[in-house]
């Protein structure tokens, strides 16, 4: 085969797996195929330079910094809707728009979508390739943002996504949809900006839109920002589906993310019973939402109703009561984190948002703080936004009475009594401490948690016991519980202690990569362990390795590798190490196995659910792939078994509704062993 007929293909497949992995949630070839055929266009690509071109996923992040993002004016107005706040204006739209139907009360079908609180965007494909991105701006005129899109995976670079795919798109096609930052991403995203002394963003809107705006497009790269798509502006030299509802299985079919939480509804009855259920769900989902839209389903007929200034009569949208109150800030309570940063907190006179009675709010640092003068006594404006911690957006400066008093810093660390230190260039304030009674605490509860080692019978409150008790000084003590000792506690029977014990021996086979983790050294998270370990192979290695040496690993600065030379070079955390592997924690990885491993589960796909008795869930994935199964997210009629541990949920249900098999670990391992023939 040529290069360029090789270069074509990888850049098909590769972008049909990250459409599989970023937008459908749903891989069907594992981490180590997907890296194989990547590392192939690079290489091919390296050789071919003349043949790189702007849609090859290599291209994420490779256009240079702009000074200015350029105009650029919409094929069609970018338009804005009415507002409802509640079921009576909805039937009051219904009634005004009567009289430009062909019949005021004939019926209609609408469909009800939620209202991404993101950033508009529109997208214009030409011949099947994104060719321009763009945000709203005014409606009329819009910023050239091409670049930072192409970084997003979600975004298509070209159309249909999936090559089997039958579907043509019109030749010129501009789709409308909204960028945003997924919640379960923005807490930790804000903890890092923090940790490298950037201020936190206010919220994951605010940051989807710092995102978005970056002149440097690596910085976009490096947000894990995500897009829904929802309407069709403009297109030429082909067709789009009359309805609504048929142009949102369109987008989907040709590879765009559309929301899994829309809904069609035969009358304004099932709309109104939509927007009740959505008060509920609004924060049960990865996104912030800020209402929902209702649309007629039948667009021509919607199009024809025209508009209300910028608002098309067609559609409307209907607000959710705010998720924002006032109460006031009684007092900031400090605490200390594991790696010793000092975070306040705003302790609130009790106050309900969004049906959650809300007590305490993060006040993120203090620079922060003196920012918004935020003062104790205040009245202050408190957010709650999905599961986002609550935050305060500011106070109330109108209603002070003069009694309020100024937040002043700590000097001296709330739980040891010694002096804080304060790193130049970074907002944190320190416990440099290291036998500080509340960091220890951290580290344990960060230690046994789930992206670390995992052992899920240790909860938080048993880590302030054991160290309170003095039976834990360092992680590496929880090795070292004695049976008796645990029995002399109040509230621990023989039945707890049992649990407990296993966890914790359980939790010995766990990798070196999640060990690594767990041990907690600063910049070294999940991502950052699993590429070390790669690196290097083993802890020790990592041990002995120089600044240089850690430097050379792709992923890894400067900042990261002095925190791991400094950490290893501790004496105390050599000994905590050395009491680790004691106890007989794995310290190296495992030599790859796979070929090896018996392809016994090839064919099979699997849907994980609940808590099995040894293996996580991620190990319990890898053990599958391993052996030639697929892993995927949600129970369909395709699922083949379900593997279910303790606490399974709706997945159980649903597999018992489809007749899918459920198996619990021990079965999975019979089946991986000895495969389906003979089973
Ligand atoms: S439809 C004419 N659908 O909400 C079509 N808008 O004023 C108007 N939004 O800033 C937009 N989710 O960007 C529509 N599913 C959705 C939406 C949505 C979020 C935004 C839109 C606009 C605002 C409506």
């Amino acid at each position: 085969m040529k290069p360029e007929e090789r270069i074509a293909q990888l850049r098909k497949e590769i972008n049909y797996h990250l459409y599989r992995y970023h937008v459908l949630d749903s891989p069907v070839i594992s981490d180590a195929e997907y890296d194989a055929l990547y590392r192939e266009l690079v290489e091919l690509e390296a050789a071919h330079p003349e043949l790189v071109t702007p849609d090859s996923p290599t291209q994420r992040a490779g256009a240079e910094p702009l000074d200015a993002f350029e105009k650029v004016t919409h094929p069609a107005p970018i338009l804005s809707l009415a507002n409802a706040f509640d079921v009576a204006d909805l039937y009051a739209w219904r009634q005004r728009i009567g009289r430009f139907l062909p019949e005021p009360d004939m019926p209609l079908t609408y469909v009800v979508e939620p209202k991404i609180d993101g950033l508009t965007v529109v997208l214009t494909y030409q011949d099947g390739l994104f060719v321009q991105g763009a945000t709203r701006g005014n409606g009329e005129v819009g910023e050239n943002i091409t670049q930072n899109l192409r970084t997003i995976y979600a975004v298509p670079r070209r159309i249909p996504v999936d090559p089997q795919s039958e579907i043509h798109p019109p030749a010129y096609l501009v789709v409308r949809g909204e960028v945003f930052f997924p919640l379960d991403k923005f807490e930790a995203f804000n903890e890092a900006r923090m940790a490298a002394g950037e201020p936190p963003y206010m919220n994951p809107r605010n940051a989807a839109a710092g995102s978005l705006r970056q002149l440097d497009p690596a910085v976009t790269a490096e947000r894990p920002l995500s897009l829904f798509c929802y309407d069709i502006v403009a297109w030429n030299g082909g067709d789009v589906p009359a309805t609504q509802w048929e142009r949102l299985d369109f987008l989907r079919a040709l590879g765009f993310p559309v929301s899994p939480d829309v809904a069609f509804c035969a009358s304004l009855e099932e709309v109104a019973a939509q927007y009740e259920q959505w008060q509920a769900k609004r924060n049960q989902i990865n996104y912030e939402v800020d209402g929902i839209v209702v649309k007629i389903n039948d667009r021509p007929l919607a199009d024809s109703l025209g508009f209300v200034g910028k608002d098309p009569r067609g559609a409307i949208a209907m607000k959710f009561p705010a998720q924002e109150k006032t109460t006031k800030l009684l007092d900031v309570q400090v605490s200390v984190g594991r790696t010793g940063v000092l975070a306040p907190t705003a302790v609130l006179e009790p106050v309900e948002i969004g049906g959650v009675v809300v007590r305490n709010a993060t006040l993120h640092n203090y620079d922060e703080i003196a920012r918004k003068d935020i003062r104790i006594g205040d009245t202050v404006i408190v957010k709650r936004a999905g599961d986002v911690i609550p935050y305060i957006v500011g106070p109330v400066v109108a209603l002070r009475d003069g009694s309020e008093r100024v937040i002043e810093p700590p000097t001296h660390c709330p739980a040891c009594g010694e002096p804080v230190t304060r790193v130049p260039d970074e907002v944190a304030i320190y416990c440099d401490n290291p036998g500080c009674p509340e960091q220890l605490v951290r580290r344990v509860e960060y230690f046994v948690s789930r992206g670390a080692m995992d052992i899920d019978t240790f909860g938080a409150q048993t880590a302030v016991l054991l160290t309170e008790k003095g039976l834990i000084h360092d992680v590496a003590d929880i090795y070292y519980l004695k049976r008796e000792d645990l029995l002399a506690l109040e509230g621990f029977q023989e039945k707890k202690v049992d649990n407990l014990l296993r966890g914790i021996e359980a939790s010995k086979t766990r990798p070196p990569q999640r060990l690594l983790t767990a041990l907690g050294i600063r910049y070294v998270g999940s991502v950052v362990a699993a590429l070390l370990i790669e690196a290097f192979g083993s802890i020790d290695a990592l041990a002995a390795a120089s600044q240089e040496a850690l430097e050379a690993v792709d992923g890894i600065g400067p900042q990261t590798a002095v925190s791991i030379v400094n950490w290893f070079r501790n004496p105390r955390n050599q000994q905590v190490l050395a009491k680790l592997r004691a106890a007989g924690l794995q310290f190296a990885a495992k030599q790859p196995e796979i070929s090896e491993t018996p392809q016994t589960l090839t064919g099979l796909t699997f849907v994980i659910t609940g808590t099995l008795p040894t293996m996580s869930r991620d190990e319990a994935k890898a053990f599958i792939e391993a052996h030639g199964g697929k892993v995927t997210n949600s129970v369909s009629k395709k699922t083949d078994y379900l593997l279910a541990g303790e606490k399974a949920g709706s997945k159980l249900a649903k597999a018992q509704a489809l007749g899918v098999p459920v198996i619990d670990e021990a079965q999975l391992r019979e089946l991986a062993a000895r495969g389906l023939s003979e089973g």
